[in-house]
């Protein structure tokens, strides 16, 4: 997969903007505030539909405009298609081609992309909200139906939260109790098919860059499922134990006003040795997790697809010491991927820049082409 040319609407405060990235690296420099991850998040959204950081899809849009849209031009498999995605009225339109997209499998087909931002990097010291999206996000990368089912899943878990707060009878709520539990056990099961590819891959890469005794374990266990075994259990097992724990927990959830079992509240577990990294790994260790399911998140894509994704960085390097980001730029200029790197200060990406990099001056959100 080859992105050719990429082109930005009245997307936050790019009002036009029109870049021909380079086959290797691309390079947007720039001082503060002026529309680096702008242009990252452009390319993040068109390839996943999901914002890389906006809470609604209506920040995306440019102060004062009505609509945005990103475009980018691809070479998938030999042929060339252009796929695009417009925010308008607080939804999100796809195209393939110029033609309303008929399914999200036409829309993806083959566009995968892997963004590493200074967020990430917080995600093993905060809390579990933060470590269930980086999770999804690689589900979701593997896995595109899991965007539709989570969806549906968020829906029905809304429905049900409003009918606990509102003191709604139990006869209620039963409607949304078998929705959640069906599509619930189907988030888990993707989520654990995830984790069976990539815990093992993300162990390796911590190795080769942890610079730390002890073994990293990435570990996912659904919460309040005592019942059933969850590695070995059938997706059908799961659903029946996802249904028994609501039907249990009924009388708590009443009383608190929402949903206290599910995929929602469940938790990625990272640890060192036998001690959770939340609680005793260093920043620096920490941050070496993060880059480590990166990696396995990169190479595991790669050996299912045939492809390797598009990856996207966001001022990754100023946030990791000198050996670390070290490692990374030389994992990126030897992993043939079509990357995309922002920073303030060239100097730090110089290693990933081999030859052909393209290199892009920010500026109040326009971009011109400036070799450093
Ligand atoms: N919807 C929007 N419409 C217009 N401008 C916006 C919108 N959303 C954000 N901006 C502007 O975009 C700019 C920030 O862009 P961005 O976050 O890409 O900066 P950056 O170059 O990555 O900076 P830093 O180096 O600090 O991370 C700010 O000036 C902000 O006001
Ligand atoms: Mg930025």
């Amino acid at each position: 997969m080859q992105l050719l040319s990429l082109t930005y609407e009245r997307f936050r405060n790019l009002s036009r903007v029109e870049l021909v990235p380079g086959p290797k690296a691309t390079v947007a420099v720039g001082e503060n505030g002026q529309g680096k991850t702008n242009l990252l998040e452009g390319l993040y959204f068109l390839a996943t539909l999901k914002p890389l950081r906006a809470a609604k899809l209506s920040e995306l849009v440019a102060f004062g405009q009505t609509t945005a849209r990103v475009t980018g031009r691809f070479l998938l498999s030999g042929a060339e298609r252009e796929i695009s995605v417009e925010v308008a009225a607080g939804s999100r339109h796809a195209f393939v081609d110029g033609k309303r997209a008929s399914s999200l499998e036409a829309y993806f087909g083959g566009v995968s992309v892997v963004a590493f931002t200074p967020d990430d990097l917080q995600v093993v010291k905060g809390g579990p909200e933060g470590r269930r999206n980086f999770l999804d996000r690689a589900v979701f990368n593997r896995f595109p139906a899991f965007l539709t089912e989570s969806r549906e899943y968020g829906r029905a878990l809304k429905s049900r939260n409003r009918l606990l707060k509102e003191g709604a009878p139990a006869a209620h709520l039963s409607a949304w109790d078998a929705t959640l539990a069906r599509v619930g056990a189907r988030l888990w099961s993707r989520r654990r098919s995830l984790m069976g590819e990539l815990g093992a891959r993300a162990q390796t890469a911590f190795s080769r860059i942890g610079r730390t005794e002890d073994p990293a374990r990435y570990l996912y266990l659904p919460s309040h499922l005592e019942e059933v075994d969850f590695a070995g259990a059938t997706e059908l097992q799961l659903q029946l134990a996802l249904a028994a724990a609501l039907d249990q927990r009924l009388q708590r959830d009443q009383e608190r006003g929402f949903t206290s079992v599910g995929p929602h509240v469940d938790d990625l577990e990272l640890s060192l040795g036998t001690h959770a990294a939340r609680a005793f790994a260093s920043q620096g260790q920490a941050r070496a997790l993060v880059l480590a399911w990166k990696v396995a998140e990169i190479e595991n894509l790669h050996a299912h697809s045939g492809f390797l994704p598009l990856l996207l960085l966001d001022d990754v390097s100023s946030e990791l010491d000198p050996e670390r980001n070290q490692f990374l730029m030389g994992y990126l200029a030897e992993s043939g991927a079509q990357v995309f790197l922002t920073t303030t200060d060239p100097a730090l990406v110089q290693r990933a820049a081999g030859l052909g990099t393209v290199w892009y001056r920010v500026k109040a959100g326009t971009v011109e082409r400036a070799d450093p």
